[in-house]
């Protein structure tokens, strides 16, 4: 794992939100919570790709369940920090999923956009259950009603990068969250 103290792919950071040992903590926990809820079931846990890969990989390995895996991809047009509003499908789920259990795994609900447009494409599907586990929200900058089932943290309105979270595609393998040096992203 990188060190935080010698890489310098922190030095673009102003500040760490959320340190690695906090994140395991808090994504355990609700590994711990998803294998309650599921408890006789063999929940679809689907991945929005790509920010939600590092999450999904290490809340999976914390639900003590039998569980299948599955994949989609969207896209938002727009600036980098910003998305538009309009959503598109990169990557569909290999498989049917007419009676499952889905979890949808995502990284950061902020608009609500992507996630509401996911929930909606899916839900014509035959599913038995749709629910949502982000690993952040922030909710003050939420356009549509949409509350995630299972949240990790709650976050104030800045831009975040790492564990999984990018601006322009870097900074998706710091193993700690942080707040981007607005520097970074203006010039
Ligand atoms: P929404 O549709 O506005 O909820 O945006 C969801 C997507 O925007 C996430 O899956 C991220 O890819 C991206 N996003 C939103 N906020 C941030 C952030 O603070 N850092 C990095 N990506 C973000
Ligand atoms: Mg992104």
């Amino acid at each position: 794992m990188l060190n935080r103290e010698t890489s310098k792919l922190y030095d673009d950071l102003e500040r760490v939100l959320l340190g690695r040992e906090e994140i395991a903590a808090r994504v355990a926990e609700l590994g711990a919570e998803i294998t309650r809820d599921y408890a006789g079931k063999t929940p679809l846990c689907v991945g929005i790709l790509k920010g939600a890969t590092p999450f999904y990989c290490d809340l999976i390995r914390c639900i003590d369940l039998k569980l299948t895996m599955d994949f989609m991809a969207t896209s938002s047009y727009g600036s980098a920090t910003k998305s538009s509003g309009v959503v598109r499908l990169l990557k569909d789920l290999d498989h049917d999923i007419l009676g499952r259990d889905v979890v949808i795994i995502e990284d950061i609900v902020d608009s609500g956009v992507t996630l509401q447009y996911l929930k909606e494409n899916l839900k014509g599907r035959g599913a038995a259950s749709i629910k949502i586990c982000t690993l952040l929200d922030k909710p003050a900058r939420r356009r549509v009603d949409l509350k995630p089932d299972y949240c990790g943290f709650v976050i104030e309105d800045a831009f975040v990068v790492g564990y999984g979270l990018d601006y322009d595609e870097v900074y998706r393998n710091l193993p700690d969250i942080g707040v981007l040096k607005e520097e970074v992203y203006t010039k």
